[in-house]
This record gives C-alpha cells, sequence and structure tokens, in this order.
C-alpha cells in the first residue's frame, strides 16, 4: 500500500503539453478515479506512474519516496488495461502465475496465489482453459488476476471494463470495487465514463485538456461541480444550461429570461460578485432538480413548450423548448403532457448553479 503524491507533473509529447502541471495526492488504500473525456491525458498519466513514459517535469511520490527514475519493474505496481494482453497458449493459471514464475517464487507460493485471487474471482473452475475459451469478462478478470498475485502496493487500471458490454461492465464495477475494498491496496482508476467514477471510487479527479478540473468525492463533485464543464461532463442525463440575465441588487436578485424570471435564495445572493451582477451568467440545472407541470403553478416558473418525452425505463424524461434552448427534466412515466402543449418547469433552487458567463467558474 502507498499513498501516492504527483506534484506539478508535465508530461510533453515533442513541443505539445498533454498532462498542464498536475497535482493530485491519492491517500494509502483509497481508490481514486481519473476521470476525462478522450485525449485529456489519462494514460499519459498512468503511464508515468507505472514508469513506461519519461515525466518531463514535476515528482512522483511513493510514500515520501521520489519514483520518478525507478524502472518499471521496481516501482511494485501493476496495471490493467483495456487491451488484457493474455499469453494465448497459456492456460488461465499458467497466465496469473506468470509474474510470480518471473520473480521465481516457490511453487508452494504460486499455488497459493494463484488459487486465492482465482478464488476472490470466481474463476476457479477455469484454470485449465486458454483464453480463447473464455468470454471477454473472464479474460478480464484473469487479467486482474495476474495483477493480485503480485501483491502490489498500487493497482493501476487504465479503462479495464470499457469495451464490455453494458450489463457485464455494471457487475464489473461492483466486483472491482469489492476487490480493492477487501485487499486495501490503492487504486488509480482510468475512466473516460463518469457513471463509473461516481460508482467507484472515493475519489474523483477530473481532467480536461490536459488540466486538472477538480479533485473531490463522486458526491462534491456531482452536487458542487467548480465549473461549467465539469457540471456539464458529470451527470446523465447532463445538466442543462441557460444564459440568463442577472438583474438587481442587494436582496433581490434574479435570474432573467424570456421564458423566466427566478430569484435567488437570500443564502445565494452574496456568493455572486459585482462583475457577475452586472450581465448575463449561465444557470445551470439537473434534469432532476426540474419539476414540469401542465396548469401554471405557484411561484417562480419557466414557460416552454413540450417538444418530445422519452421514456427511460423507471422514468419519463420530457425535452422543453424555451426560446433558444431545450431544457430536459425528469418526471415519472405516469405525465400526460403531449407535444406541442405549453407547460411550466419549477426549479428546486436548493439544487441549481450558476456559472461565470466568461470562464464559467461556479458561484453556486
Ligand atoms: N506517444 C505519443 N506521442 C505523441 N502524442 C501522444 C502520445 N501519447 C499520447 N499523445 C497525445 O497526448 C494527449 C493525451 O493522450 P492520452 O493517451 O494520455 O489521453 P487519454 O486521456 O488516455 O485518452 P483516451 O481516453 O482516448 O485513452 C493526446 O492528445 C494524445 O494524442
Ligand atoms: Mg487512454
Amino acid at each position: 500500500m502507498a499513498t501516492v503524491t504527483i506534484r506539478n507533473v508535465w508530461k510533453y509529447y515533442n513541443q505539445t503539453p498533454a498532462v498542464k502541471d498536475l497535482n493530485l495526492t491519492c491517500p494509502d488504500g483509497s481508490f481514486v478515479s481519473i476521470l476525462g473525456p478522450s485525449g485529456c491525458g489519462k494514460s499519459s498519466t498512468m503511464r508515468m506512474l507505472a514508469g513506461l513514459e519519461h515525466i518531463s517535469a514535476g515528482d512522483i511520490l511513493f510514500d515520501d519516496v521520489r519514483i520518478n527514475d525507478l524502472a518499471p519493474k521496481d516501482r511494485d505496481v501493476a496495471m490493467v488495461f483495456e487491451n488484457y494482453a493474455l499469453y494465448p497458449h497459456k492456460t488461465v493459471f499458467e497466465n496469473i502465475a506468470n509474474p510470480l514464475r518471473l520473480r521465481k517464487a516457490s511453487e508452494a507460493t504460486i499455488k497459493d496465489r494463484v488459487n486465492g485471487a482465482a478464488k476472490l474471482l470466481e474463476i476457479s473452475h477455469l484454470l485449465d482453459r486458454r483464453p480463447s475459451e473464455l468470454s471477454g469478462g473472464q479474460k478480464q478478470r484473469v487479467a486482474i488476476g495476474r495483477a493480485i498475485v503480485r501483491e502490489p502496493k498500487l493497482f493501476l487500471f487504465d479503462e479495464p471494463i470499457a469495451h464490455l458490454d453494458a450489463k457485464l461492465r455494471a457487475h464489473m464495477r461492483g466486483e472491482i470495487k469489492h476487490l480493492q475494498k477487501t485487499l486495501g491496496t490503492t487504486m488509480i482508476y482510468v475512466t473516460h465514463d463518469q457513471l463509473e467514477a461516481l460508482s467507484m471510487a472515493d475519489y474523483i479527479a477530473v481532467m480536461h485538456d490536459g488540466e486538472l478540473q477538480q479533485w473531490g468525492t463522486p458526491s462534491e463533485i456531482f452536487n458542487h461541480p467548480v465549473n461549467a464543464w465539469v457540471a456539464g461532463f458529470v451527470g446523465e442525463p447532463a445538466m442543462n444550461f441557460v444564459t440568463a440575465e442577472i438583474r438587481g441588487g442587494g436582496d433581490g436578485v434574479t435570474l432573467k429570461h424570456a421564458n423566466f424570471e427566478i430569484p435567488l435564495l437570500a443564502s445565494q445572493v452574496g456568493k455572486l460578485n459585482g462583475a457577475a451582477q452586472a450581465g448575463t451568467a449561465r444557470m445551470g440545472v439537473r434534469p432532476d432538480a426540474l419539476t414540469i407541470s401542465m396548469t401554471r403553478p405557484d411561484g417562480p416558473a419557466i414557460t416552454g413548450v413540450i417538444f418530445v418525452n422519452e421514456l427511460l425505463g423507471g422514468d419519463m424524461l420530457v425535452e422543453v423548448q424555451l426560446q433558444d434552448v431545450r431544457m430536459r427534466v425528469k418526471t415519472s412515466t405516469d405525465f400526460a403532457g403531449k407535444p406541442g402543449e405549453t407547460c411550466w418547469l419549477t426549479v428546486n433552487r436548493e439544487k441549481w448553479h450558476v456559472f461565470d458567463a466568461g470562464d464559467g467558474h461556479a458561484y453556486f
């Protein structure tokens, strides 16, 4: 187990930065997810941690030891990639045993650890098979087994379940999380899937364009995004954004738009600075922080016209057309409104957000 500290780390390929001044501290025994879209620098970060890529600037420490110049084999980390690279001609047992054989472990240790890992991963009955006789999910477990038997200080998992079907992915999310908690080994887990990060991690590092956007628990990232980019990336269906004008001052501040005028709560007024109060801002509301009704409700509401209704299993998603944008609202499947009809949306103002119209940082 180890605390991993990434300090002012940069990665350049030729002259182009892929990771920009990254700072992270992953506590000992924690499950940390690096989350971001394709090309944001996730794998580059992992490869620097594993020693497969030179660190252009900055330091990486495992506990208090700087590991920049350690060879991969001396770092005591185990990686699992999306492409699990099993040896096709070896049995499952021998695939899992491979790192121990390379280390010249005793036959008794090998048997013990391989059987232990297989039991944990529920693949004991597959030990005599070859990879071609396994499903994708089973192959992935073998790759994870091969990482476990090394009993490393740190697990680095890079999109290990991205190619599995949705149902198996949901299953493996639980399995991997349970495994990490059972073993207690620090885990850094890369994904572009916000649901994976939210459901598995103790802490999430959200990256965009090589830069860390936010570090926090899943609930902090989801409920208190620091900027509009994080707010829009995390959550499905995605947050609604509407550009509106900030009106008034003192206690009477409202957000004004052609389709609504909604006052800020008293506790929120102070969070806007003077600059924001002069002009426009972006309102952010998640689909489940809106309530739709077909009659005008009491209190401030957004008027619009129903564009389309989509059934999402246990919920209904309704798209509502305003003058310049569409908003999505989550409601129940017995919702009776039809496309073309006028409706009203009430905002749960305990859960809405206002972002700066320029750089997108969150006022609240
Ligand atoms: N060996 C390389 N040489 C040059 N550029 C590279 C190299 N590896 C990665 N890059 C570039 O660095 C940036 C970050 O790549 P990286 O692989 O870290 O992204 P990622 O977040 O893992 O993306 P994905 O989700 O697609 O795997 C990209 O713009 C990529 O094109
Ligand atoms: Mg990658």
